[in-house]
């Protein structure tokens, strides 16, 4: 059987990496449509090397033969549209942050919890979590289901494609700027990206904390553990592509980082990658366009009882939105949903 996808958001950050994975991973479709706002109408978007796809406007746009559609064009978008393409019958897979919360729809990363799928059909809307979540989550589990994890204390190093196209372009015009003794007008960011770092990812909530950060703590708590606490900074910086994250863990039980590293090796999509000595971490510009979270700087935390501390890399664009929405489809096949 093959599927026909709507990927609404095609012309975006995200919405391309969304086709091209698509194209990548054989996923089968049938029909492929892209999706994104009037302006965009007529446009041509790449779907693999020889296929181009005309942009199709969202308003008006009919989901009644679509089986799955792919949401990112933000948050605002999949509030009005996602509810009626489910209505239609398809199933919408939303990586906004819209629905993640809400306890009927599931949010789900296939490696971790893909038991949560069970009761997608209530909404016919799945959540894809937040790009740090995910990557933060990927190399919590093999450690969790060990030891327990009690605690995380979480910096994040965010690249701007995180905050979409534009403000890739932003990071670019203001860098190329500065060499040309320009000064800095920032438009997506709240201040300068260029030669900078920004500790504010969204907007500052009651308790000081940033929603980015926040969505850590509940989004972790949703996918793998109510009990887990979690205190995350979040922080944008003059990266392209690729989120990194120091990540501080404390357990319930004993762990040693030989058990962390057996346990680390043998889960999917995760990679280690620690052999510092010799040079072997990965930063963020090694892991564009890979689909694996790699975690390398393992070690011992012995300000704790039982602690780890690690170093996490991964695609946003990839693992951290569009590889982990594909494979959300692909799990919806393979276990028979659709
Ligand atoms: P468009 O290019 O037509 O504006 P990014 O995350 O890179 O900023 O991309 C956002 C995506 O969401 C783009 O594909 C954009 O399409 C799409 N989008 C934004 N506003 C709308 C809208 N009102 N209707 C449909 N798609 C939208």
């Amino acid at each position: 059987m093959s599927y026909n996808v709507a990927v609404v958001g095609a012309t975006g950050a995200v919405g391309s990496e969304m086709l091209q994975i698509l194209y990548e991973t054989g996923f089968p479709v049938d029909e492929v449509h892209a999706v994104a706002s009037g302006r965009s109408v007529g446009r041509e978007v790449a779907f693999g090397d020889e296929v181009r796809l005309t942009v199709q406007d969202l308003d008006g746009f009919d989901f009644e033969d679509i089986h799955i559609a792919l949401f990112s064009a933000g948050g605002e978008i999949s509030a009005k549209y996602a509810p009626r393409a489910a209505a239609a019958g398809c199933v919408v897979i939303d990586n906004s942050s819209h629905f993640r919360m809400e306890p009927d729809v599931p949010l789900v990363v296939p490696e971790v919890n893909p038991e949560a799928l069970e009761g997608f059909r209530a909404r016919n809307i799945i959540a894809n979590p937040n790009c740090s979540t995910i990557q933060m989550v990927m190399a919590l589990k093999p450690l969790h289901d060990l030891a327990r994890v009690r605690r995380v204390v979480v910096a994040t190093y965010q690249s701007v494609s995180g905050a979409g196209q534009r403000a890739m372009d932003e990071l670019f015009d203001q860098t190329k700027g500065i060499y040309m003794n320009e000064k800095p007008q920032p438009e997506v960011f709240p201040k300068q990206i260029a030669f900078n770092v920004i500790p504010q990812i969204d907007r500052f909530l009651e308790d000081g904390a940033t929603r980015e950060e926040w969505k850590m703590r509940v989004e972790t708590r949703k996918i793998l553990d109510e009990g887990i606490e979690v205190v995350a900074s979040c922080v944008r910086v003059p990266v392209f592509v690729g989120h990194a994250e120091a990540v501080h863990v404390e357990f319930e039980e004993p762990i040693t980082v030989e058990q962390a590293r057996e346990a680390l090796a043998e889960f999917d999509g995760v990679l280690l990658v620690d052999r510092p000595e010799a040079g072997e971490y990965v930063t963020p510009v090694e892991c564009v366009g890979e689909y694996a979270v790699f975690v390398s700087r393992l070690r011992e935390d012995p300000t704790v009882p039982h602690g780890l501390a690690m170093w996490v890399v991964a695609d946003n664009l990839r693992k951290g939105a569009a590889l982990n929405a594909v494979q959300i489809a692909q799990t919806l096949v393979e276990e028979g949903y659709l």
